[in-house]
């Protein structure tokens, strides 16, 4: 795709993944995804962020578009990740900027990263204004948002917020603005990248954002480094949708997630669902054999319970429920509602680590079921019933 002009001499750069469906190694981006980076035009020409290393020739053609054969003098690294620093080297080398931008944190990281000896990097605390021409940038650290090296950088004078990963979707589009594609869709896969990437950071987000608000910075275009970027009104959409991803206030929804060996952990979810949906609950109900773990976590997400399914196996639970409750654990979901069901054959001891597993997330626990072998009516029943206590502890939550 050819760079974009979003408002006079600022430019979207970037690079369009179209066939990446692994992100970073632990997410499904079942539409591709974009690298966005940009590029100022002023007296100081500043590129900010690059793009993942294997789209080096693009960024340099995208440069060369808009810029000819004038120089780059400043790069802004907002973050190091390699997915945004990943052409970082290659610039340096061959752009030879006079100076480059990044946080305290970053420029730590940069140095591991990239071990250099010369390079002309300089640190800029929150707070620290750069002058480039007709134009300003200001910085906001906004640690672990995504990583401790990572910010946001401000332009007042086009009021532009370039926020790096925060506000993104793994979304490869031709389309470069919010207001061009469909918005449940947007919604969704914002809301999909919040979940497997931004979650655990929510505390860090609701900061950020009452941070952005008290300083009261005036918002014409919102950039993130991922996906379409927001323009007007959509400014205060994004911040809105963000605000209350990140306050995690759950839905009248259940997930439920399971593995099963001969069907019978299996059998008993299904009869958990039907006490939860009989109660006017909305129910997912997701094997672990067919479903990737950033899926189910996109469900996870705004759902206000959560019940584990596995039978024992080697005195614990089925490898692929562990992949996803240690997946779970990492993203530190909250408020949420937890449950277990588990079949076993002689030693038992699924029911207890699923349910520790849940302690450990700090959810409410409602009575899990277990059951030797084969579930008659009866274990079923009480799995059933099991679904409307859930269903309760639900309805008393919201
Ligand atoms: Fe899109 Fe944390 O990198």
């Amino acid at each position: 795709m050819r760079p974009v002009e979003i408002k006079e001499g600022v430019f979207w750069l970037g690079a369009v993944d179209w066939n990446r469906r692994d992100f970073h190694g632990y997410s499904k981006a079942h539409k591709g995804t974009t690298y966005n980076n940009f590029l100022i035009v002023d007296e100081k020409v500043t590129l900010i962020d690059t793009v993942a290393e294997e789209f080096w020739g693009t960024l340099q053609c995208n440069i060369a578009q808009v810029l000819g054969d004038r120089k780059i003098d400043y790069v802004v690294a907002n973050h190091l990740e390699p997915d945004h620093a990943g052409c970082l080297a290659k610039v340096v080398e061959k752009y030879q900027p006079e100076k480059i931008f990044t946080s305290p944190m970053g420029q730590k990281a940069m140095k591991a990263h990239f071990k250099y000896e010369d390079w002309p990097v300089e640190v800029t605390p929150t707070g620290t204004e750069l002058s480039i021409g007709k134009r300003t940038l200001s910085f906001l650290e906004t640690r672990m948002l995504h990583w401790p090296d990572s910010m946001l950088t401000y332009c007042p004078e086009e009021k532009i917020a370039f926020t790096n990963d925060a506000f993104g979707q793994n979304w490869a589009t031709s389309e470069r603005w919010a207001d061009q594609v469909d918005r449940y869709r947007l919604e969704e896969l914002m809301a999909n990248y919040y979940a497997n990437i931004v979650l655990p950071y929510s505390p860090v987000v609701i900061k950020t954002l009452a941070t952005i608000k008290e300083m009261g910075l005036e918002l014409d275009i919102i950039c993130p480094d991922h996906g379409l970027l927001f323009r007007g009104d959509d400014c205060a959409w994004a911040i809105e949708k963000y605000q209350q991803y990140a306050e995690q206030k759950p839905k009248n929804k259940a997930v439920i997630v399971y593995d099963t060996m001969w069907h019978s952990t299996e059998k008993m979810a299904e009869a958990v669902a039907s006490g939860l949906a009989d109660e006017g609950v909305s129910v997912r109900l997701m094997c672990m054999k067919n479903n990737h773990h950033s899926d189910v976590m996109a469900e996870v997400f705004d759902a206000a319970a959560v019940i584990v399914g596995s039978p024992t196996h080697n005195n614990g639970i089925l490898p692929l429920m562990a992949d996803m409750l240690t997946y779970m654990k990492g993203l530190r979901p909250q408020n949420k509602i937890g449950s277990a069901v588990g079949s076993f054959g002689w030693s038992g001891e699924c029911v207890k680590v699923l349910t520790q597993w849940l302690e450990d997330l700090n959810m409410e626990i409602v009575e899990p079921v277990k059951n030797q072998y084969v579930p008659d009516h009866e274990v079923l029943n009480k799995c059933y019933e099991q679904g409307k206590a859930i269903a309760a502890a639900i309805k008393a939550k919201l």
